[in-house]
């Protein structure tokens, strides 16, 4: 499809930066089709990254991610799955290109500003996660 879910991660909520990132991801051509600010419960947190739940940092994670409010979105764009992780930077800011949004706001591997999908079929399952049927207009 052409579209991906992504979420401002709290350590960028925290330093004002909703607005800056949403402003690069809109010029780089992504239109937000859904978009609000909320606040993950632990339990809600490993839910959604219950794919990592046996990674050695899955509880570190699921305290991060509920330790302040996040801003979720549906986003939209012509290949956007791709484009959009092209755009974010690796996962490990120490290792993202120059110019993108991890590079410029994240602080380490674990609080690296931003999530971005990695598949349409992941895109569609993390945006029902946050946004009802009416919201994904
Ligand atoms: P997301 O877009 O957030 O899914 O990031 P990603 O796809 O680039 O990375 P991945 O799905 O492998 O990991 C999910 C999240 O777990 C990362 O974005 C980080 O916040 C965190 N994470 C990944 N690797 C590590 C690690 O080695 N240590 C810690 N503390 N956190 C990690
Ligand atoms: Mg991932």
């Amino acid at each position: 499809t052409n579209r991906t879910f992504t979420m401002i991660k709290p350590d960028a909520v925290a330093d004002g930066n909703i607005g800056a990132i949403t402003k690069m991801i809109e010029e780089a051509g992504f239109e937000v089709i859904a978009l609000k600010k909320t606040l993950l419960t632990k339990e809600r947190a490993g839910q959604f990254y219950a794919v990592h739940a046996e990674r050695p940092f899955y509880a570190d994670l699921c305290n991060y991610m509920s330790s302040g409010p996040i801003v979720p979105m549906i986003l939209e764009k012509e290949n956007a799955v791709a484009d959009f992780r092209t755009l974010i930077g690796a996962t490990n800011p120490a290792n993202a290109d120059e110019g993108t949004i991890r590079k410029i706001f994240a602080k380490s591997i674990e609080a690296n500003a931003i999530h971005g999908s990695d598949s349409d079929e992941n895109a569609a399952i993390e945006g029902s996660f946050f946004f009802s049927g009416t919201e994904q207009f």
